[in-house]
C-alpha cells in the first residue's frame, strides 16, 4: 500500500495529476521568492532572445520542481525535451538528444544527482560553452572533435542537492531551494484542485487538510481525494471539516500530518536509540527502510517540524519530537 503521505509520485496518482498541475506562473501558488525572480529572468531572456541562463531546483519530492520546469518553458514560450538522470545511461545518449534542440528549449533532467560520471562530463562544455566534444575513431587515431549545439536552457531538479558535484553544481547560473509550503498556501492550491474535480470543499475543511498536508502540494492534493472518496462514500460528497477529519482518522494521520511511518521513526529514535544520536544505518536496519527513503522521504519534513535533528554523529529526536509522540502516543489520544 502507498503511503497517503508519501510525497513521492506514483502510479496510480499519475492519471489524475496532469488535470491538478499548474499552467503558469499565476497558477503556481507559494514559492513566492523563486517566482518573483524567475519572472525576471524569463522576461529578461526574452527581451535578448536568448536562452535562458541554467536554472537548478533543489528540494524534498511532490514540491512543484517538475511542475514548475514546465511553466518555465511555457513562459519562455519554447519546447521541453524531458528526461532524467538515470535514464541517461551514455554520453551518447545525452549528447544525442543535446543535438536534436531547436534554439533556446527547455531540457528537463530530473533526479539530476543520479546522472553517471560519463554522462556529467559531456554536460560540463554543453553547459558552458553550448559544445560538445566527441571522439572519433578508436585507438591511437582517435580524435577529439568539438560540436557546436544550438544555445538552450537546461533545468535539473533534485531531491538531493548534496549529492551533485561541485563542478555540475557550479555551472548553473540560477539555483532554488524550494520550500515547504505555508497551510495558507496549500489552502489555496486544495481549493482550486476541488473545483477543477468539480467536488465541494468547505473552507475550514480546506484549512485542515492544508494543515495535515506536510507542507506538500502532493501530498495535498492526494489527501484530498481520499477525503473525497469518504464524503461520496459516507457523506453526500461535500468535504466538510467532520468528514475531513474522519477521513485522516481512519487514515491513521495525526494532526500535524505525521504518519504511522513517521510516528515509528520518532519511537524508534526515542525508545531504541535513546533519544540518539543515531546514524541512518542503523536507523534504517531498526526499522526495516531503505536509508535513502528515510533521509529522502521522510527526514526533510520531520526536521522541518523540529522533532528531530541530523547532526555529525547522527539523528537525534529533540524535545518537540518526543512530546508530539507522548502525546499522540502516550495518553492514548491520538486526534
Ligand atoms: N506551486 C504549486 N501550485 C499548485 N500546485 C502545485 C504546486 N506545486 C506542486 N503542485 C501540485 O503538486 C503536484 C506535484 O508537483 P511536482 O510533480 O511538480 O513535484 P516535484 O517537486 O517534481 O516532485 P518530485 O521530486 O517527486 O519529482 C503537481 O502535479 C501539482 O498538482
Ligand atoms: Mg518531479
Amino acid at each position: 500500500m502507498t503511503r497517503i503521505v508519501d510525497p513521492t509520485e506514483t502510479d496510480s496518482m499519475q492519471a489524475e495529476d496532469p488535470a491538478l498541475r499548474p499552467r503558469n506562473l499565476d497558477e503556481y501558488i507559494g514559492q513566492k521568492a523563486v517566482v518573483d525572480n524567475l519572472k525576471v529572468y524569463i522576461q529578461a531572456a526574452k527581451k535578448r532572445g536568448d536562452a535562458m541562463d541554467h536554472v537548478l531546483l533543489a528540494g524534498p519530492p511532490g514540491l512543484g520542481k517538475t511542475s514548475l520546469a514546465h511553466i518555465i518553458a511555457e513562459e519562455l514560450g519554447v519546447d521541453i525535451r524531458p528526461t532524467s538522470g538515470p535514464i541517461l545511461e551514455r554520453g551518447g545518449d545525452l549528447a544525442a538528444i543535446l543535438n536534436s534542440l531547436q534554439p533556446r528549449e527547455v531540457l528537463f533532467i530530473d533526479e539530476i544527482h543520479r546522472m553517471n560520471r560519463a554522462v556529467e562530463e559531456v554536460l560540463y562544455s554543453a553547459m558552458e560553452d553550448f559544445r560538445i566534444d566527441v571522439m572519433l575513431g578508436q585507438g591511437p587515431g582517435a580524435q577529439s572533435v568539438s560540436l557546436p549545439l544550438p544555445p538552450f536552457t537546461l533545468i535539473g531538479a533534485t531531491t538531493r542537492a548534496g549529492l551533485l558535484t561541485r563542478p555540475l553544481r557550479d555551472r548553473f547560473q540560477i539555483q532554488f531551494a524550494m520550500e515547504f509550503y505555508q497551510p495558507q498556501e496549500l489552502s489555496v492550491i486544495i481549493t482550486k484542485s476541488a473545483e477543477r474535480l468539480g467536488v465541494v470543499l468547505t473552507p475550514e475543511a480546506s484549512l485542515e487538510l492544508a494543515q495535515r498536508s506536510r507542507g506538500t502540494p502532493r501530498v495535498a492534493n492526494r489527501m484530498l481525494r481520499r477525503a473525497r472518496d469518504f464524503a461520496q462514500v459516507e457523506g453526500d460528497g461535500t468535504i466538510t471539516l467532520e468528514l475531513t477529519k474522519f477521513a485522516l482518522e481512519r487514515l491513521g494521520i495525526d494532526q500535524v500530518g505525521l504518519d504511522a511511518t513517521d510516528r515509528k521513526i520518532l519511537h524508534t529514535i526515542a525508545d531504541k536509540f535513546d533519544g540518539g544520536p543515531v546514524g541512518l544505518n542503523n536507523l534504517s536496519t531498526a526499522l526495516g527502510e531503505e536509508a535513502d527513503t528515510i533521509s529522502e522521504k521522510y527526514e526533510p519534513f520531520l526536521i522541518m517540524k523540529g522533532f528531530v535533528q541530523r547532526t555529525q554523529q547522527g539523528r537525534v529526536i529533540t524535545a518537540r519530537g518526543r512530546e508530539h509522540i507522548n502525546y499522540v502516543g502516550g495518553q492514548g489520544k491520538l486526534f
